[in-house]
């Protein structure tokens, strides 16, 4: 389990790290001459600094400590490799974090959105990657529990899958073996389609398949009760794998990408709203029964509050990737607020309410050190995100609209600059939302550490509260 407080600390630090970033990014695009005519503070360098410290050092730390923490527990076996290898994914994915940040920083990228690193960290983050997969896969092959619970199967695809997208999407050939540079080796549309096959599976495969493997654990241990139907999770899990992968042409709409392959996207995108709010029902009616604990127990209702964000942001992503809304949508504030409510509201979310179950238990403390500021923390994040997503939904329609809009004579009746002003107010507000989310995470860092910092408990807490349901086939309900 050292492994797992490792990554979990890492994982609260760089939430910090990017919340921070992201309100100054909002700063800047309120106010850009707060970039101090300064390279390194550039808004096209901080923003991967940003969503890679978001989704790669924040999500994924949270993701190896608790994919780490699920097949321990459900499989009844502790790593393979033991903490040899436990510490080479720590570290080594630590140091392709610094790496890649301060790559961008230094202005080297090869200008792929998710897939900013050069070569040379690329090939470092590849053998990784593989050290995971041999811990993760290598314990739930010599588990003592005969069932494999559904959540390794979602934390296996996701190992899987990114191998695949991170190798696809990064073939290149380097301009020397020393330099810092390389070229993709594909080309013109080719390379934007493989492009965004690897980003919109970076949304399913990073941001969505492994934290319903977060969902299908923490939720019933939260609740106290098996998962809602089985049978739903495992029809959820091979109808989202099998449909993610071809949507994401929707990121290219009325581009040089042959229309047929729009469509496709279009239509696989529309069709992945059943499984994901198959998911979203199977995590919520969990709660049957149990609703009463969302009232005492605040780590609860960021768990659950965070599938009513993933039912919210997968509504709206099948909605926009329609090609007649995708018209009005792209290129605007629109999907930067479609990104952030799943973002914050599910990534973020369903990972605080894991973590908060998680370190009095690794701890070994009797409980956290305040539930009050728990639901502090809930709240002022909850009201960041309204902020944040309303005032994007706002900008971005208008945008879109003041883009398309023509006058009597046939000519465009703004000029871009008009929409650019228009949109200001909008983004100062989305700046406030930045800064609550900010305020909420602080406060949890606090509590954190007062946790950690509080007196031990003489009995095992892991023991006492998994004693009601131990393993994978109690948390199956069979
Ligand atoms: C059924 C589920 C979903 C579908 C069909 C979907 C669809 C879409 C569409 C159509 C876009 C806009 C593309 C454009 O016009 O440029 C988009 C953007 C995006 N979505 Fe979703 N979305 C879904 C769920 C989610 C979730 C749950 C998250 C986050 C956890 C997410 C994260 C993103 C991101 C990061 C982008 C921006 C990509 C970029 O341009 O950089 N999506 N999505
Ligand atoms: C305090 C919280 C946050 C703030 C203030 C914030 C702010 C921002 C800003 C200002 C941008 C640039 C928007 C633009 O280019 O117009 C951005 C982009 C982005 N952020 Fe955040 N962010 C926050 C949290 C997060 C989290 C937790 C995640 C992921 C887990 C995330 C993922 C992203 C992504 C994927 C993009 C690129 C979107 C796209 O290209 O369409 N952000 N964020």
């Amino acid at each position: 389990m050292d492994v797992v407080r490792k990554f979990l600390i890492a994982s609260v630090f760089w939430a910090v790290v990017a919340f921070l970033v992201g309100v100054y990014l909002a700063l800047e695009l309120s106010w850009p001459s707060l970039n101090f005519g300064l390279s390194f503070l550039n808004f096209g360098r901080l923003r991967p600094v940003h969503t890679s410290a978001a989704i790669f050092a924040f999500g994924g730390s949270a993701l190896f400590a608790k994919s780490f923490y699920v097949v321990q527990r459900t499989c009844r076996a502790r790593l393979f490799g033991g903490e040899a290898l436990a510490n080479f994914v720590f570290w080594g994915y630590q140091f392709f974090i610094v790496m890649a940040a301060l790559s961008y920083v230094m202005g080297y990228s090869q200008g792929q959105e998710y897939a900013e690193p050069e070569w040379h960290i690329d090939l470092f983050l590849t053998v990784v990657w593989v050290a995971y997969g041999v811990a993760y896969i290598g314990t739930v092959l010599k588990r003592e529990e005969p069932h494999i619970y559904v959540a390794n199967w979602f934390y296996m695809t996701f190992i899987l899958t990114i191998a695949v997208l991170h190798i696809g999407n990064n073939i290149a050939l380097p301009v020397s073996i020393y330099a810092a540079k390389s070229y993709s080796a594909y080309a013109g549309v080719q390379n934007a389609l493989i492009q965004w096959w690897y980003g919109h599976n970076a949304v399913g495969f990073f941001l969505t398949v492994p934290f319903l493997g977060m969902m299908y654990y923490f939720i019933p241990k939260q609740a106290g009760r098996p998962i809602y139907s089985y049978r739903l999770s495992i029809v959820h899990f091979w109808s989202l794998t099998f449909m993610y992968i071809w949507a994401g042409p929707h990121h290219l709409h009325y581009t040089a990408l042959p229309d047929w392959t729009q469509t496709l996207g279009a239509v696989f995108s529309v069709m992945l709203w059943m499984p994901s709010w198959g998911g979203m029902i199977n995590g919520l009616m969990t709660l049957s029964g149990a609703w009463d604990k969302l009232r005492t127990d605040p780590a609860l209702r960021f768990s659950v509050a965070a599938v009513g964000f993933y039912g919210m942001s997968t509504f709206e992503g099948p909605m926009m990737s329609i090609r007649e809304v995708n018209a009005l949508a792209h290129y605007t504030d629109w999907v930067i607020g479609h990104v952030h409510s799943g973002a914050l509201g599910w990534v973020a979310f369903i990972s605080f309410g894991a973590t908060y179950y998680l370190v009095p238990l690794l701890w070994n403390r009797a409980r956290l050190y305040s539930t009050r500021l728990v639901s502090w923390h809930f709240w002022i994040a909850t009201l960041g995100i309204v902020f944040y997503i309303t005032s994007m939904w706002v900008a971005g329609i208008m945008e879109g609209l003041m883009w398309r809009a023509y006058d009597q004579f046939g000519f465009l009746q703004y000029s871009f600059a008009e929409a650019v002003n228009a949109v200001h107010p909008y983004f100062v507000i989305r700046m406030l939302g930045g800064v609550l989310f900010l305020i909420g995470a602080l406060i949890m860092v606090y509590n954190l550490i007062m946790t950690v910092y509080s007196p031990t408990t003489e009995v095992s807490v892991t023991e006492r509260r998994d004693a009601a349901l131990p393993a994978g086939a109690a948390l199956a309900g069979e």
